[in-house]
């Protein structure tokens, strides 16, 4: 399968269900890549979920869909406050592994890149875990570079875990 058979499309309030599982999902078995944790996001009810999938909230997400059901997502947040609008935060990248290595991430990152540049926005900026080969080489062939890598920056299971901090001008 390539990612021209999964479909793409912005996740409203009524996909809520789906993306909080996926999303859970994707805390449980990657809790080295995400600054969220399982822990705390799985007691949050399905209603948050559909806050921030509703149209006012500060964050935008993109789903990828193969058959109807959602097995990819990706995230754009926005600060408003008038010194940090250039800047979007790219958060909550994740493909289920039964559909990876398919150009799902980088065809929901492609999405994303799309509606920044439409919204005018400046920069994009996110962090990536030391030693997230697949997610770093994402970012990079799309043109992220790094500008530091902040120590200890996350802990998971007592242990400190380094993350590159990656911006793209667009
Ligand atoms: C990182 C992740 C989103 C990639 O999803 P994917 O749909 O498999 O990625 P794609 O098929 O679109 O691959 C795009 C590029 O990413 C890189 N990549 C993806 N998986 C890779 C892997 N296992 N090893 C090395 N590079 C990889 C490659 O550069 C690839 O391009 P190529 O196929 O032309 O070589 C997925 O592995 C994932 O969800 N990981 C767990 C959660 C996570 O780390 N999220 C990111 C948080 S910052």
């Amino acid at each position: 399968m390539k990612s021209s058979e999964a479909q793409i499309r912005r996740l409203t309030s009524s996909d809520a269900a789906a993306y909080r599982a996926l999303r859970l999902r994707g805390f449980h078995d990657h809790p080295e890549a995400f600054t969220s944790s399982f822990e705390e996001e799985s007691l949050k009810p399905l209603a948050s979920s559909a806050q921030r999938l509703a149209e006012d909230s500060s964050c935008r997400f993109w789903g990828a869909f193969v058959d109807d059901t959602l097995v990819g997502l990706v995230g754009l947040e926005r600060d408003w406050r008038r010194k940090v609008r250039h800047k979007g935060l790219i958060i909550g990248m994740f493909v289920a592994p039964e559909f990876a290595r398919r150009g799902i991430a980088r065809a929901l990152l492609n999405t994303l890149l799309k509606h920044a540049r439409e919204s005018a926005l400046e920069m994009l900026v996110l962090t990536v875990t030391r030693g997230n080969v697949a997610a770093e080489s994402l970012y990079l062939d799309a043109g992220f570079r790094s500008w530091g890598m902040e120590p200890g920056a996350i802990r998971v299971r007592d242990q400190g875990l380094d993350k590159n901090h990656l911006f793209l001008h667009l």
